[in-house]
């Protein structure tokens, strides 16, 4: 492995207290996206995913399953969150679950490190905790039930009070070097809603904040006070850091792997846990004299009725319920293309249906299955060889050029559906092409047959144009496209071909073995 240092992506690491929704699969889909783009810009890439297994939430779960937490939480991430990473395809390089020896020992070393240098002391917490949210709440955050209850905002359930001695982070203390970092860094946390939103709570001035449980004992215990467990969030944060190796001796193969790998470039948040993620994670590395994450990213909810699609409001979707009908490519596609990463956004099955039926069955899949069955009709499946180029050509080359330089500054900024749009909009220009130059007529008339060649040749070329840029929405589709077009003996693996380099016109060579397939997106008649 070289030294270079890795762009380094993660999720948040999901609460095994239930099986994966829809929305759980949206972020862990953003983040492959992400590190595949990254990968195909020759970067080196590591992605990390996982899961988040103490805390009373799943505690409870599991007493209420009959199960000790051990055996509840092995057998839902064994059963329900590693098989959806298959499920949608995402390729990460790491899982990490928070019940595993090299997370707890990291755990321990950071708090250790942190009540050495004089930022832990105990005290006594009194106040209102949302166990759906694992979070002492504030006054200001909480709403009142028209019976004056006090409710979480976000799980609409009433708060516990807690009255327990515990040991406190001394958060405070970091509300200036918090805004410093915050005005020199004005891209660390997107989208400019959410940058606002911390700077704001941050400005406010930060209270000291209670990092131990001494009621909870599903935990990482602390190292100085074995009666307690760290708090759940402050054991789960760590996850970014324990995962590549922190707490490791530097000259050992992980503690190499932390330097190389860390700060992480993205965290790949939802806009409920941003505060979490962008101010408590960053003042325990200050405290812990670690350098901060160089992006915090806040995306929207998937939305159900208007409301957050969760399993705790029976509205949660799995994941399967839409791949078995539409596949994991169309997942990935749809809502990568269709919610503007950053805002919240609704799922329909009718919006769902009629994107894939237009988009990917008629515009990509039509194009796929025109260019090869062309290519093994008239010319026996070899790629011929182009004549003279015409402005027509060289128009699709020039719209080739501007539709990669766009898709790639789009998914840069994480703007996946605009670069998605960018894309799509090449494969639009394609059909246009082939609309306009008619091979099947070209093909009836043995003077125009250079003319035909050169037609097929630049659809096949811009099929190898499109199978790079859409690798990574639509990984499986698009390496059967990359067989099909006859490209992998003379190019290589699709994964390997470098996003920036798509646009130079030529690639594909005359020879190659183009064959016919099967429907790429079949068509779906009915809504399920
Ligand atoms: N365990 C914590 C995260 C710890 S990270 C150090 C947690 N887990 S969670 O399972 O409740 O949520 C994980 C992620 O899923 C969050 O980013 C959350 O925003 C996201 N989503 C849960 N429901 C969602 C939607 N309906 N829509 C989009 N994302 C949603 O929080």
């Amino acid at each position: 492995m070289s030294a270079r240092k890795a762009f380094y992506v993660t999720t948040p690491i999901y609460y095994v207290n239930d099986a994966p929704h829809i929305g759980h699969a949206y972020t862990t889909v953003a983040g492959d996206v992400l590190t595949r783009w990254h990968r195909q810009r020759g970067e080196q890439v590591w992605y990390l995913t996982g899961t988040d297994e103490h805390g009373t939430k799943v505690e409870r779960t599991a007493e209420a399953n009959g199960m000790s937490p051990a055996d509840w939480t092995h057998k839902l991430v064994h059963e329900s969150w590693l098989p959806v990473l298959a499920t949608l395809d995402v390729a990460n390089d790491d899982f990490i679950r928070t019940t595993s020896g090299r997370h707890r020992h990291g755990v321990a070393v950071f708090w250790q490190r942190l009540k050495d240098n004089g930022y832990v002391y105990e005290d006594v917490y009194e106040g209102p905790y949302c166990v759906g949210c694992e979070e002492f709440k504030l006054p200001g955050d909480l709403i009142e039930s028209s019976d004056g209850e006090q409710l979480c905002p976000i799980h609409s359930k009433p708060v516990e009070m807690l009255s327990e001695r515990n040991w406190w982070f001394k958060l405070s203390a970091f509300t200036e070097p918090l805004l410093e970092h915050y005005k020199r860094h004005s891209h660390a946390v997107e989208p400019k809603s959410a940058y606002n939103e911390v700077v704001s709570f941050i400005s406010s001035g930060l209270s000291d904040i209670s990092m131990s449980r001494s009621a909870v004992s599903w935990g990482v215990p602390l190292p100085w006070d074995s009666d307690q467990v760290v708090y759940v969030w402050f054991d789960a944060l760590l996850n970014y850091i324990t995962a590549i190796g922190f707490g490791a001796s530097p000259d050992t193969p992980e503690g190499e792997r932390f330097d190389r790998i860390w700060p992480a470039d993205v965290h790949l948040v939802g806009k409920d846990i941003l505060r979490f993620h962008a101010v408590y994670w960053p003042a325990m590395l200050m405290a812990a004299e670690l350098p901060l994450p160089r992006k915090v990213f806040a995306h929207g909810w998937l939305l159900v009725g208007g409301e957050k699609m969760s399993k705790t409001k029976l509205t949660g979707i799995a994941p399967s319920q839409i791949t078995d009908t539409f596949g994991a490519d169309a997942f990935r596609y749809y809502f990568m293309s269709a919610i503007h990463f950053g805002q919240d956004g609704s799922f329909s099955w009718e919006d769902m249906h009629a994107r894939y039926t237009a988009e990917l069955a008629n515009g990509l899949g039509n194009l796929v299955s025109r260019a090869t069955a062309m290519v093994v009709k008239y010319c026996d499946g070899i790629l011929p060889e182009p004549g003279p180029y015409t402005n027509a050509d060289r128009n699709l080359q020039d719209s080739l050029l501007a539709a990669s330089e766009r898709a790639d500054s789009a998914m840069m900024r994480l703007d996946f559906s605009a670069g998605i749009a960018a894309i799509r909009g090449f494969v639009e220009a394609v059909n246009l092409y082939v609309t306009e130059q008619e091979p099947w007529k070209l093909a009836k008339d043995d003077e125009q047959t250079p003319r035909l060649h050169t037609v097929l040749y630049v659809m096949c070329e811009s099929l190898r144009a499109i199978a790079v840029l859409y690798n990574a929405v639509m990984p499986a589709a698009m390496t059967s496209v990359w067989s099909r077009i006859g490209a992998l003996p003379h190019l290589g693996p699709l994964a390997e071909r470098d996003v920036t380099e798509v646009s130079r016109w030529g690639q594909l060579p005359p020879g190659a073995l183009v064959a016919k397939g099967g429907a790429l997106f079949p068509r779906i008649e009915e809504t399920p």
